[in-house]
This record gives C-alpha cells, sequence and structure tokens, in this order.
C-alpha cells in the first residue's frame, strides 16, 4: 500500500483528499499543526473511511518535524496542502505567509529530495492568473502581478517547485490552480471550518440561513456581467479531492517533470446564481443586500478545463445544486455538534 504524505490533511480540502485516497487503497499519513483546524476531523476521516489514517501533530516550518516524519515513513507521493489562506489577513501580516508558506514548501521539498521521494502535488490558485483579458482562462495564460501576499506565496510556491524540478530531473511536481472549492462531504462529516466571520461566500451563505449572521452582503451589483454581480468558478471539494487522486498517478507517468492544471468546472456563476441555487437546494430564504465592492475582487473568472480533462482523464460531475445542498447539510450539522 503505498504512503502518500498529505500536509495540511485535517483542513478542508485535505480531509476530503484524505478520504479519497483511503478509497482508492492508498495509505495517506496526515501532518497538519491544526492552526486551521480541529482534531476531532482525524476521527471523523476515520468514521468514514472505515480505517486508522495516521496523523502527525506538528509545523512544517520545523525542519527536525518534517526530517522526522520523512524518516518515519517511506512517501510515494506528496500532496502540499498546508499554508495560511486568508487573503485579507495576509496583507495584514505578510511576513506570516511568506513564512509559512514558503518556509513549510522548502522544507518539504528538502526531505523530499534526501529521501528521493517524488510525485509532489501542490495546492496552487486560479488567483495566479489575476483578472485575465479573455475567458476561459487556460494554462498558457500569463500570470499576473499578485493582489495580495498569499496570492504572491503562490506564484512564489510554483517558482521554487519549478526551479526545484529542473535541478532535479528525477522529481516529478504537479500545481493544481483551484477555482473556488466549496460544499462537503456527503456524510456531512467533513466540511470547511471557518474561523471567525467568513470571508467567503458560501460559508457567509450557509451562516446566514443558520442564523449566525443577520445578513449577506453581496459586493458589487454595477459589475460588467449579466447581473452585475462577479463571477467565479464553483467546484465541489468532492471533485477537487478526486483530481489530486488523478494528479499523483498521471504525474508517476508524465514525460515532463513538472507541470500545472486547472481544476474548476469550466462554468461561471454570478454571486446571485449561487444565491438562487442556495435557496433551491435548502429551501431557506436568504437575507441579503447588495452593497459596494470588495476591494481586489476580479469581476469575473472561470477556468478552460481541457487540458486537466484531457491529460488527467478528471472532469467535475457536480453541479452548484450539490455544492450547495451539501453545504447546508455540514452547516446545519455543524448547528448540531
Ligand atoms: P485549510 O486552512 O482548511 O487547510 C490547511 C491546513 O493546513 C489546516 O488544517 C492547517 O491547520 C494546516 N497548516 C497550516 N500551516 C501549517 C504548517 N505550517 N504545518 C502544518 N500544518 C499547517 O485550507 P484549505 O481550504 O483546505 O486549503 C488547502 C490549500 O489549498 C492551501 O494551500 C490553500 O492556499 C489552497 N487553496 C485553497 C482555496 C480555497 O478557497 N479553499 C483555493 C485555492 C487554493
Ligand atoms: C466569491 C464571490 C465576492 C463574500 C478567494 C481568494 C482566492 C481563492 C478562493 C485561495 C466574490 C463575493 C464574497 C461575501 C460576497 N483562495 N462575496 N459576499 O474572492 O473568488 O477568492 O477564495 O487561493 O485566492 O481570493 O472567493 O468566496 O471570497 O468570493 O458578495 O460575503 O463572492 O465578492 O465575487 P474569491 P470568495
Amino acid at each position: 500500500m503505498k504512503n502518500i504524505l498529505v500536509t495540511g490533511g485535517l483542513g478542508f480540502i485535505g480531509s476530503h483528499t484524505v478520504v479519497e485516497l483511503c478509497d482508492q487503497g492508498y495509505n495517506p499519513v496526515i501532518v497538519d499543526n491544526l492552526s486551521n483546524s480541529k482534531i476531532e476531523v482525524h476521527d471523523r476521516i476515520d468514521r468514514i473511511a472505515s480505517k486508522s489514517v495516521s496523523f502527525e501533530e506538528g509545523d512544517l516550518r520545523d525542519k527536525a518535524f518534517t526530517e522526522r516524519v520523512f524518516d518515519k515513513f517511506k512517501f510515494e507521493g506528496v500532496i502540499h496542502f498546508a499554508a495560511s489562506k486568508a487573503v485579507g489577513e495576509s496583507v495584514e501580516k505578510p511576513l506570516l505567509y511568506y513564512e509559512n508558506n514558503l518556509t513549510s514548501l522548502v522544507n518539504i521539498l528538502e526531505q523530499a529530495k534526501r529521501h528521493e521521494t517524488s510525485n509532489f502535488i501542490f495546492s496552487s490558485s486560479c488567483t495566479v492568473y489575476g483578472q485575465p483579458d479573455r475567458l476561459p482562462v487556460d494554462e498558457s495564460f500569463p500570470k499576473l502581478p499578485a493582489e495580495s501576499p498569499y496570492g504572491n506565496t503562490k506564484q512564489i510556491g510554483e517558482e521554487i517547485i519549478q526551479d526545484f524540478c529542473k535541478a532535479n530531473s528525477a522529481f516529478k511536481a504537479i500545481s493544481l490552480r483551484y477555482f473556488n472549492p466549496v460544499g462537503a462531504h456527503e456524510s456531512a462529516m467533513i466540511g470547511e471550518l471557518p474561523l471567525g466571520v467568513p470571508a467567503n461566500l458560501v460559508p457567509f451563505i450557509t451562516q446566514t440561513a443558520a442564523g449566525i449572521r443577520s445578513q449577506l452582503s453581496i459586493f458589487g451589483g454595477d459589475y460588467n456581467t449579466p447581473d452585475g454581480t462577479c463571477i467565479r468558478d464553483y467546484i465541489h471539494v468532492v471533485d477537487l479531492a478526486k483530481a489530486h487522486v488523478l494528479a499523483l498517478e498521471y504525474s508517476s507517468r508524465m514525460n515532463l517533470n513538472y507541470d500545472f492544471f486547472n481544476v474548476g468546472t469550466g462554468k461561471g456563476c454570478s454571486v446571485l446564481d449561487v444565491i438562487k441555487a442556495f435557496e433551491s437546494a435548502s429551501g431557506e430564504k436568504l437575507n441579503y443586500k447588495i452593497v459596494d465592492r470588495r476591494p481586489g475582487d476580479i469581476e469575473k473568472i472561470y477556468a478552460d478545463t481541457n487540458k486537466v480533462n484531457q491529460l488527467l482523464g478528471w472532469k467535475a460531475e457536480k453541479g452548484l445544486n450539490e455544492m450547495m445542498k451539501s453545504a447546508w447539510e455540514w452547516q446545519k450539522k455543524l448547528a448540531i455538534d
């Protein structure tokens, strides 16, 4: 059974990916410092996967800890989710973001080299494209200057990996550029756990419907889009998790030693589309109002998914209705727990 290191494996996307890895017969080993996750998620993963998944608690900025993890297990692949991800916080605390997101990456690559571990999958983001001049955006589009230190860590992270691949021809790595991951596992046992007031749309919607927030503010109704609200490519987290398993498999057979892929549905949805889908999936009426634009928001983006469809053999299967339904089931469960 193949051991796969999953850094940040107790987080939102990591936890769903660990479940998919178990389903596909891999042996994931989770490393997490619990900075943005709860230890209870480990037990829930075990219950969904009906197995005891290895977990090492620690911080990947700590070189000695990272070395101990690599010494303890022989890994055949690494999926590196662990990072700080709050765009607004990154503007306030840039050094925290550069330190956490980049030091961890360098430490892991050093250990991967020492142990000759290959098949490295990196969590990148559509944020690397900024506002593209035409849509859908494909992988040949240029990366635009990052809008935030967080976005910059993804651009620099990709470059670090690319340089590392150039210097180590036997090492294979893939960056996955996620669009907007939402939704939760069908069991409603794992999902997104935002700390404090959510910055992202879907947790804000579900918390408003659950009565935790009084009203959703829609940031801007005067964009150049059909209904005036911003357009994004929302992707179900379970579909995204599956793309990681396929990326691991692809990396071991690809000819290049570094490649990168968009992971989205290819469909652009406006904020009002998302609200409509939520109301229909949940049967709840949402209290919202349109307010000023949020600084830094781009108007519209959605993915060209041809490359990921063809090379990884991956395609998003779940639509907006399933995304909203599962996000709502998860929110209701959170209110009970
Ligand atoms: P998350 O915060 O839910 O998960 C990240 C996990 O990493 C958390 O459990 C946290 O405790 C852990 N972690 C952070 N720093 C660590 C460190 N130094 N050592 C050990 N563990 C550490 O985030 P997520 O939404 O699951 O995102 C996963 C990855 O995907 C991140 O790299 C993020 O930047 C990227 N990404 C996320 C989105 C999104 O909208 N959620 C979009 C694009 C890219
Ligand atoms: C989606 C849409 C908002 C909240 C961010 C990061 C990006 C990536 C994904 C990691 C936008 C609108 C939101 C609210 C609203 N993360 N909105 N009211 O901004 O596309 O991307 O997360 O890499 O890097 O920037 O996602 O969920 O914040 O916003 O109207 O209360 O919802 O304006 O149009 P975004 P989001």
